[in-house]
């Protein structure tokens, strides 16, 4: 045991009890010095203790907090060197992460690195079981331990103490305590400090591993997202791609209608935008816009192409082509409900458009902006059945029927964004 030095109430209890015997009074005063070293030993320890799990609890840079406690204990158990070993049992290596030294002492940290824990089996298997390694004097090693002798004497280190460091049941690391100037060993009072710092740094380190946990668990998870993310705008691609081929399909047949669909996807978007509905809501309209009319393969071209008015067989064919572009939709899976869309874009609000005779709330709000979209399209485009109309035709024929045929919103969106925000078809 290595209390302070320095002086005590024992001097003063030698001169007041001159009379006594002296082996009396020489008992007295040791247990009176003992008496005080051992309060003073105690407050040390309790002030050290309070700090440097103070630090560790409450630090969140785990590497200021372990030099710092390092060197708060080493200074209070008078060792040379303390230290930190953070052990990998499962991948059979170890390192020296954390170093104080006194005044004097070289480190040693840099060479203790990636070390196999092979090379001190004696030591391992102590620690492992828990125990303390104690070696008061490391020239009296037994050969059972002759690996850790020669390595200890190669450091210099004439006494030490390594105490294992757990995480429930595993051994994480140990902390341990050089002396290369002394061999002072370490006695009964220092090995309960060393147990209760070796307590404290287990649990510091869980904390910090949990911590990381939490980080490598986050950073995966970001990593997971970004590949769905990517995977997400992959399919989002490919099936942009598929309705521009289908969208081809029909305009090779019917060039009248060639970009029709296009120009329709175009303004449906700006107008869905302008009422700030959600983005998957946009991107729906866009899509269902660009295949609106893919039913028209259904139709016979002259018909399509016919100039002149349609007789009334001709028409109910055009009629049914809302329901053949359901047919051919309906088993795709796009994010949004386009076939339906496809289905409803000749409703009507007021109840007067085909195939259904839907009104009002019953209409999908895609279908209402691809409805106004196709009407204003196609009365602003060239027809086989007359020449263009023109946009602001278009426009003064969706507010005639604002209030009957089409959404007020929509027909109100679509002339702001001719009128007011310069759109062109
Ligand atoms: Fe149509």
């Amino acid at each position: 045991m290595r209390f302070g030095e320095g002086s005590s109430g024992g001097e003063y209890l030698k001169h007041a009890e001159g009379a006594m015997d002296s082996d009396h009074v020489d008992q007295l005063v040791k247990r009176t010095d003992d008496a005080e070293r051992s309060v003073r030993w105690r407050m040390e320890v309790e002030r050290a203790l309070a700090k440097v799990a103070g630090h560790l609890d409450l630090d969140a840079d785990f590497d200021r907090a372990m030099n710092m406690a390092l060197q708060e204990v080493g200074v209070l158990v008078r060792a040379d060197r303390s230290y930190l070993f953070i052990v990998r049992d499962g991948a059979g290596v170890m390192a020296n992460t954390h170093e104080w030294c006194a005044p004097g002492v070289s480190a040693q940290k840099e060479q203790l690195q990636d070390l196999p824990v092979s090379m001190v089996p004696w030591w391992m298997d102590k620690l492992r079981k828990g125990e303390v390694v104690n070696v008061p004097d490391v020239l009296k090693l037994g050969d059972e331990a002759k690996a850790e002798r020669e390595i200890l004497q190669a450091q210099e280190i004439r006494s030490v103490i390594a105490l294992p460091v757990f995480v429930f049941d595993k051994l994480v690391g140990f902390v341990g305590f050089d002396n290369v100037r002394t061999t002072a060993a370490f006695g009964a009072d220092e090995l309960s400090v060393l147990q209760l710092l070796s307590k404290i740094v287990g649990s510091s380190v869980a904390r910090r591993d949990y911590r990381c946990a939490l980080l490598v668990d986050a950073a995966r998870r970001h990593e997971a997202e970004k590949e769905v993310a990517g995977t997400l705008e992959r399919l989002r691609r490919s099936l942009r791609g598929t309705i521009d081929a289908i969208a081809r399909v029909v305009e090779t047949r019917d060039p009248y209608t060639a970009g029709h669909q296009r120009r329709v996807a175009n303004l449906a978007r700006a107008i869905a935008q302008d009422l700030w509905l959600p983005e998957e809501v946009v991107d729906g309209v866009r899509m269902a816009g660009v295949i609106h009319d893919i039913g028209k393969i259904s139709v016979p071209s002259e018909i399509l192409s016919k100039p002149g008015r349609l007789t009334a067989v001709e028409f109910e064919l055009i009629k049914a082509h809302p329901g053949v572009g359901y047919e051919i939709l309906k088993d795709i899976e796009f994010p949004r409900p386009v076939a339906d869309i496809v289905m409803q874009h000749h409703e009507r609000m007021d109840g007067s458009g085909y195939p259904a005779g839907l009104q009002g709330g019953n209409i999908l709000v895609e279908a209402r902006i691809v409805a106004v979209a196709d009407v204003v399209e196609a009365m602003a485009s060239h027809r086989p059945y007359r020449a263009a109309l023109g946009e602001n035709a278009a426009l003064d024929e969706i507010e005639r029927h604002r209030d009957s045929r089409y959404d007020p919103d929509v027909v109100d969106a679509c002339v702001r964004l001719f009128r007011a925000k310069g759109f062109r078809l």
